[in-house]
This record gives C-alpha cells, sequence and structure tokens, in this order.
C-alpha cells in the first residue's frame, strides 16, 4: 500500500475543480505520473511539475505492464480483473459499450453530449461517440485502431475524423477552439515533440478537405465531464441507427476484416 498525500496530490492536479473534470483514465494515469514524479523529484529536487521524456521514459522498467496496453486488460490498481457478463449471441455496438469497452465509454458518450449540444453535425456526434472506444484493447496508436475497428461499418469520413483525431491533439488550433492539453505534459513528457511521422500526418490533414471532422472530435475530446450528468448510449440509438451498419450476425461474427478485433473485445480472456 502507497501512501498518498491527498492535498498535494489534488494540487498537483490542479485542484478540485481540475480532478472533477478528468476522466478515470486520466486519473488513473494522472496518479501514476504523480507518484513517478514524487519518487524522481524526491532524487532531483525537481520542481517543475511535469515529467521529461527521459524520466518518463526511464520509468518504463519499473511497471509489469507497458504504458499502451489496453485500459481492459489491466487493473493498473494493482488488483484483479473482474469476470466480464455474457455478450448477446449477436451483439450490437451498444452491447459492446455497455459491457465490454467501458472503461473509456464514458469519456466518449460525454464527448458526443458535448457535440450534439453544439450541434454539430450527426456524423461528428457519431465519432465522438466511439472514437476512443479502442483504448479498452490497445492505447498505443488509438486513432488507427478505433479507426479500423468502425471502418466497415461507417462512412470514408467518420473513419477519417475517428483515425486523425488522436494526431491533432498534439497540434492545437486556436481558431477552432483546441489547445494543447495540458495533461499531456504529463503523460509525455514537457519536453516531449511528436514523432516526424505524426508531424506528417497532421500537415497531410491540416490540408485535407475533411480537416474539420477529426478537429471537431478534438475540440469535443474532454477531460471535463459535467458533475451530476450521467449519459447513456440510450440517449445515442437514434445517431447509431442512421450512421452505424450493425452486421445482423452481431459485431464479431460477420466474417468482415475487422471481425476479430471484435471477438478480441468480446472475450478478451482467450489465452490465444
Ligand atoms: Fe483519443
Ligand atoms: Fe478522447
Amino acid at each position: 500500500m502507497i501512501d498518498i498525500d491527498r492535498r498535494a496530490f489534488m494540487a498537483y492536479l490542479g485542484g478540485a475543480a481540475a480532478v472533477a473534470g478528468m476522466t478515470v483514465e486520466a486519473r488513473a494515469d494522472a496518479l501514476e505520473n504523480y507518484l513517478a514524479a514524487s519518487v524522481t523529484a524526491a532524487a532531483s529536487a525537481a520542481t517543475s511539475g511535469a515529467p521529461t521524456v527521459a524520466e518518463l521514459e526511464a520509468q518504463i522498467p519499473a511497471r509489469n505492464y507497458r504504458r499502451g496496453v489496453g485500459n481492459g486488460m489491466v487493473n493498473k490498481d494493482g488488483g484483479n480483473v473482474a469476470l466480464l457478463a455474457p455478450l448477446p449471441s449477436k451483439p450490437t455496438l451498444a452491447d459492446f459499450i455497455r459491457l465490454r469497452l467501458q472503461s473509456n465509454a464514458e469519456h466518449c458518450l460525454q464527448s458526443a453530449r458535448q457535440a450534439r449540444l453544439r450541434n454539430m453535425d450527426e456524423d461528428i456526434v457519431f465519432a465522438c461517440l466511439v472514437h476512443d472506444l479502442s483504448l479498452s484493447l490497445m492505447r498505443a496508436e488509438h486513432g488507427f485502431w478505433s479507426a479500423q475497428m468502425f471502418e466497415p461499418y461507417v462512412s470514408e469520413k467518420i473513419t477519417f475524423a475517428i483515425r486523425h483525431h488522436a494526431s491533432l491533439r498534439f497540434f492545437p488550433d486556436k481558431d477552432a477552439g483546441y489547445e494543447y492539453p495540458e495533461l499531456y505534459r504529463t503523460m509525455f513528457g514537457s519536453d516531449y515533440v511528436p514523432p516526424p511521422h505524426q508531424q506528417e500526418e497532421y500537415r497531410w490533414v491540416r490540408r485535407h478537405r475533411w480537416y474539420m471532422a477529426p478537429r471537431l472530435v478534438t475540440v469535443n475530446d474532454l477531460y471535463s465531464f459535467e458533475p451530476g450528468v450521467k449519459v447513456s448510449v440510450d440517449q445515442f440509438e437514434d445517431v447509431i441507427g442512421r450512421h452505424f451498419r450493425q452486421p445482423k450476425e452481431g459485431l464479431g461474427f460477420d466474417g468482415s476484416p475487422v471481425a476479430h478485433i471484435w471477438r478480441t473485445a468480446a472475450n478478451p480472456d482467450a489465452p490465444l
């Protein structure tokens, strides 16, 4: 059991209001980084708060998992994982959101709610609704993983929005209402520079006629939740119906090139 100075941790995160506005995932990452930063600070008397890239890299051999592992694949609090509830024989997207991809579902539902409140086009609302769902399986390259999961079932523009939102998060666009997230200084390092392939991806997307699609996903990609607001997938049944081609055999059983990804989500306890 690790003792945490609660007041110091809240101050590190920017106070109670900032904490209330973070996803469960962001809080877990912040705690992980806080603990590591505390150790680093004790050793180096560093005062800047956010760790450097080198400091984050030095933490890698101090964990029993890699940071890119899916949120549903490991209990980062150190406890055990839970038995999963059975899925229907022909599972739908809503079934997966409720029963398998929960680790980031709340964040996605909140983002979709924001997009809807801002009267954005329905395809953007849908992109927001699913943009981070692959994080349950794999965190590294999550824009591409999420886009791949959905590609056979949605429009090309929605796939584009999902795929590129992740890289656009590193590149501010004040005119669109998007600034670099403070949290990323903690997660990626205070001196982090996106790798060349990601910079190239950004330059290409920036010139694309659909640039605003992934950009609007980042604009709604909030770490701030409205206290007391609970969003249910039921509220998006109509949006899902219009923008997602649900396979009649059930996700995972339609023979599509990505069916295995859905089967992996359905049964992440399969040993091979
Ligand atoms: Fe994301
Ligand atoms: Fe997100």
